[in-house]
């Protein structure tokens, strides 16, 4: 959690001016994949009570439980390998015209979204090979706080761009940093 709340590159590197190209497509992958479990979340329910209640289900509900098992899987790893690249490499500093307290909400909510990101497919991975109601029931409960979490982002980034006029979300959408 420190690492993440942390603002700076480790004291021997020099911060970098970007994110890696790596971290600007695995943060727009797991965009997409979350919108895809949204999709898909009402079907992994009906495949997790019918498969431990030993019954049959539609093959449409099927398909897309296990989407939501595959899709959940990948965005564990792309938060673990993003983790891996924030620590080893640093983050690229804020805006100058970002005030203190804005720039430590921006740290505290990504920060929590790692949490939630690598928790929430844990617990539903824990969830789907124990049976265990009780880890469902913690993965299912956090859904509402990573939406929570996602608004309060998405209107920090636009503020970023639109208010405080820092460079964060071309440096976001951008692929020509280092890999
Ligand atoms: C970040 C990734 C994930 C998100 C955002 C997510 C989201 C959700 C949501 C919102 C539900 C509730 C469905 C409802 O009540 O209608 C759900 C259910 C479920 N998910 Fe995930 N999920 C993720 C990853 C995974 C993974 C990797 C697994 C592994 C098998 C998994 C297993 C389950 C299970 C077993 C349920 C049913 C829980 C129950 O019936 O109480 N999920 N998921
Ligand atoms: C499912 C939705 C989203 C999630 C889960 C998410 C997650 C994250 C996380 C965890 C970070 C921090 C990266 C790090 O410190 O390693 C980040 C950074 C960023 N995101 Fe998102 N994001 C989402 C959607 C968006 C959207 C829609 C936008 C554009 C409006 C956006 C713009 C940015 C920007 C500009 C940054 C860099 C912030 C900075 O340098 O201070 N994100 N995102």
């Amino acid at each position: 959690m420190n690492a993440l709340l942390q603002d700076h590159a480790p004291a021997t590197r020099t911060r970098p001016r970007g994110w890696s190209r790596l971290h600007v497509v695995l943060h727009w992958l797991v965009v997409v994949l979350i919108a895809v479990q949204y999709v898909d979340r009402e079907s992994m329910e009906t495949l997790f009570d019918a498969t431990f209640e030993g019954r049959s289900i539609q093959t449409f509900d099927m398909v897309l439980g296990w989407t939501h098992i595959a899709v959940g899987s990948a965005i564990l790893g792309a938060m673990a390998i993003r983790l891996v690249d924030r620590i080893a490499c640093g983050r690229p500093p804020h805006g100058a015209a970002e005030p203190g307290w804005a720039r430590w909400l921006a740290s505290a909510t990504h920060a929590l979204l790692y949490v939630v990101l690598l928790a929430m497919p844990a617990l539903g991975l824990l969830a789907w090979i124990t049976g265990s109601e009780t880890s469902a029931d913690l993965h299912t409960l956090l859904w509402t706080p990573l939406l929570v979490l996602i608004g309060l982002h998405v209107a920090g980034a636009l503020a970023q761009s639109l208010w405080f006029r820092s460079g964060a979300l071309a440096q976001m959408t951008s692929l020509r940093g280092r890999f």
